[in-house]
């Protein structure tokens, strides 16, 4: 799939703004500071109906408006599709093709979109709640229940957490919640082990590629409470696991265990990279994940995702940059840099160059090779 065109009005630093992208390559060229990264983020918000870089919708409104709108052309199976996504102090509200969306949910089974990040480039050594992210932001897009199963336990678990603070603490409303609890936990950590797998098979690949078969990666689930094999076994094992442990949870004021604690192992030649892997190790996993994102949603969805770069070239040595470029000739990409040359350019097949300076975007030049 690919986008055709986006129309801006009061997001972050662009007033108004309409641009036409290419369908193949598009370089977004500027200065720091001139809204590179958020022309991507209102890209990326037709895709999951949220930032990746905040958690608060109204960051993304233009200082002293009221309100923003992103509007999107895409183009998928030839056929187009129009979203529209407004924000206001009151809340978000998303259009399809012209009629009401009733939830944020109907957006995941529309636009496919991976973004990779200089954040991105530091998941294997940040801490497990980066990983965690990076999983469920990839199971969302590919299963639209998850993302409301994923919220429903984040809202028990927070009810538990404060109930877990009170003075005349009820044990018997606590063992009610538990029951909901478990049965949201262990449908994340079953749903987390089966994509994982297909993560690791992915990109252990995509990584032997990279380093011409010298080093083999292997990824798996380090889930915080054993996995069992079937769902009902895993929520059993869950409630147990919340009602040995409350004791200790009411003297912490916080839930210990369950799918908010678990982690992502990333072991090159056995050697667990998160800890003692050098940062071209780490690079180069990243990398593969990412990748692997892009393999993974077209085999399960069928469409091609639409590619998001920003500033990541910079990150990459000159092998891994040729390794990422080549490997995504097939998507739509969009690539954030403050410096072109030459190089970059002849690497890349045909697309357009823009130009972002002070939240305006210009069309510099369309290029063939
Ligand atoms: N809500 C907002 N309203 C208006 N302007 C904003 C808002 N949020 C951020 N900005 C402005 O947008 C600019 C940053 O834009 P952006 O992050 O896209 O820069 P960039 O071009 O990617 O730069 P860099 O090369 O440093 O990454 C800053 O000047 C910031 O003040
Ligand atoms: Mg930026």
């Amino acid at each position: 799939m690919y986008l055709k065109k986006i129309e801006l009005k009061n997001f972050r630093n662009y007033e108004e703004e309409e641009i036409t992208f290419d369908n193949k390559i598009n370089i977004i060229s500027g200065k720091n500071a001139q809204g590179k990264t958020n022309l991507l983020e209102s890209l990326y918000i037709m895709s999951l109906g949220k930032s990746f870089r905040t958690n608060k919708d109204i960051e993304m409104i233009g200082f002293e408006k009221d309100y923003c709108r992103v509007k999107s052309t895409s183009v998928k199976e030839g056929r187009e599709l129009e979203i529209e996504i407004n924000i206001s102090r009151e809340g978000k509200s998303v259009k399809i093709n012209g009629r009401k969306a009733e939830r944020n949910i109907e957006l995941l089974e529309n636009v496919y979109m991976v973004v990779f990040s200089p954040e991105d480039m530091k998941i294997v050594k940040d801490e497990p709640e980066k990983r965690r992210r990076f999983i469920d932001r990839e199971l969302c897009q590919l299963l639209p229940i998850y993302y409301k199963n994923l919220g429903r336990y984040k809202k028990i678990l927070q009810q538990r957490n404060s109930l877990l603070k009170q003075q005349n603490i009820k044990v018997d409303v606590i063992e009610v919640w538990d029951e909901i609890l478990a049965e949201c936990g262990a449908k994340i950590i079953q749903e987390r082990g089966r994509f994982i797998e297909k993560l690791n098979e992915t990109s252990r690949n995509i990584s032997k590629n990279i380093t011409n078969g010298k080093e083999t990666m292997e990824i798996s689930y380090e889930p915080n409470i054993d996995k069992k094999d079937s769902l009902e076994e895993q929520k059993i094992h869950l409630r147990n696991q919340l009602s040995k442990n409350l004791k200790n949870d009411i003297f912490r004021g916080s839930t210990s265990v369950g799918p908010h604690k678990d982690d992502l192992n990333v072991c090159v030649e056995g050697i667990d990279i998160r800890r003692f892997g050098s940062q071209g190790q780490q690079r180069t996993a990243a990398l593969s994940m990412k990748l692997a994102e892009i393999k993974i949603i077209k085999e399960e969805t069928g469409v091609l995702p639409i590619l998001l770069l920003d500033d990541v070239l910079s990150e990459l040595d000159e092998e891994r940059q040729e390794f990422l470029i080549h490997s995504v000739n097939e998507v739509q990409v969009f690539i954030t840099t403050t410096e072109i040359n030459d190089k970059l350019k002849a690497q890349l097949s045909a697309g357009e160059i823009f130009f972002a300076e002070k939240g305006k975007i210009i069309r510099l030049e369309k290029y063939s090779k």
